[in-house]
């Protein structure tokens, strides 16, 4: 869901005066404080910026992670093709945040988490805005790293063109053609692999029922993976989704896809595992169900991890969570065929999760402070 999180995101800095949490922070007329007390200020509407919350507090002094191994090292050492965090332009005025993610050793692959969306990139009607995404390409570049696109095909953060219109199937066909080929088009050369259509299923293993389910049935997905393919030929094509990381009706409903998509020779390459998870409840199937994807002829890559507790953050939690990352990673670290993980965030204080999901947070393997949390130990251990 990368980023169904963050949308409209200011960082400000710290200022004297707080908000409190939740409270207003920002807006036209608005004379009181200016930032949230945790030092996050949402943009709601242009009369209200909200102040988002934050990660927790804890007054005890917590356990920190211990390890000088560093992940992307680690990671290709282990025979994967990166380790890697999604990021976006607001937090590239973050210079300690920057300099961290563009050090190789620990980041060889960035994923945009909203520039390079429907919203951002075709606005209008045959009116394309790559400013955003070129800005995530050009860091990557500098940083020698890998680039995962996201995301051609969604149901969500579409401008309202796409969901106003009454659209044939004929009509919608040649939206979504020209959206995928001029999108992919655009980057071709510069994306390792696309996340073409994400997340869509319901949780029962459905079709969501969106604009381009409605209109066009299932063959939203053929004309989005042909025209992408015909875009960039080299670019590996992703269909990405959360809850496909265990047994159940969803990854089922997933592999009966990219079986069915195999069949009839529509490009595929690779399924993207979200992996949004919560602390004590990692999948115990995680690694059968990558093999039965790879075991279909296509890679997958964990794409948007993140491992949430309930705050306040305890050592128990701590101890847990990092658990739970050695549990994910050594599940991607036993299959030959999943070729990489992602962070959605790789920093708490990005991690705005706790604005959707109240009293959780803390999900990332680093602090508010960029200090490594126990779990960056348990992310290098799921490589040994
Ligand atoms: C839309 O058109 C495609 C052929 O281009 C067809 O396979 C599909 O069944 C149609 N879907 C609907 C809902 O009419």
């Amino acid at each position: 869901m990368l980023s169904s999180f963050i949308s409209l995101l200011a960082l400000v800095s710290i200022a004297a005066a707080q908000s409190s949490e939740f409270g207003q922070c920002g807006g036209i007329g608005w004379s009181g404080p200016t930032v949230s007390v945790y030092n996050v200020c949402e943009e709601l509407n242009p009369y209200f910026f909200q102040g988002s919350g934050g990660t927790g507090t804890s007054t005890a002094p917590l356990p920190t992670g211990t390890s000088t191994a560093k992940t992307n090292t680690v990671a290709k050492a282990a025979g994967k093709k990166y380790f890697g965090s999604a990021t976006d332009n607001p937090e590239f005025t973050d210079a300690p945040y920057v300099a961290m993610l563009s050090n190789n050793a620990f980041f060889g692959q960035i994923t945009p988490g909203n520039s390079m969306k429907w919203d951002a990139t075709e606005p209008e009607q045959g009116t394309f805005t790559f400013s955003g995404g070129d800005a995530v390409v050009a860091l990557a570049q500098g940083n020698s790293q890998l680039l995962r696109g996201h995301n051609c095909v969604w149901y969500n953060q579409l401008p309202s063109w796409v969901t106003s219109d009454v659209w044939t199937n004929a009509t919608l066909t040649a939206v979504v053609q020209n959206h995928c080929g001029t999108l992919v088009s655009h980057y071709a050369g510069d994306i390792y692999a696309w996340d073409i259509i994400n997340e869509p299923f319901n949780d029962d293993g459905t079709w969501r029922q969106d604009v381009f389910f409605n209109t066009m049935g299932s063959s939203f997905v053929d004309v989005a993976l042909i025209a992408a393919r015909a875009a960039d030929p080299n670019a590996k094509l992703y269909i990405n989704d959360y809850n496909i990381e265990s047994t159940g009706a969803k990854s089922a409903a997933m592999l009966q896809l990219v079986s069915d998509l195999k069949s009839r020779g529509v490009p595929i390459d690779g399924v993207g595992f979200e992996s949004h998870f919560i602390v004590g409840e990692v999948p115990s199937t995680i690694q059968q169900t990558m093999e039965q994807f790879v075991a279909l002829g296509v890679e997958v890559a964990v794409t948007e991890l993140d491992i949430r507790m309930t705050l306040p953050e305890t050592d128990a939690l701590l101890a847990q969570q990092k658990t739970d990352y050695t549990t994910v990673i050594s599940a991607c670290n036993a299959v030959p065929g999943c070729v990489g993980l992602s962070y959605s965030h790789l920093s708490d204080i990005l991690d705005l999760i706790h604005r959707y999901i109240p009293g959780m947070g803390a999900a990332c393997p680093w602090d508010d402070n960029l200090i490594s949390k126990p779990a960056y130990d348990g992310i290098i251990a799921g490589f040994a």
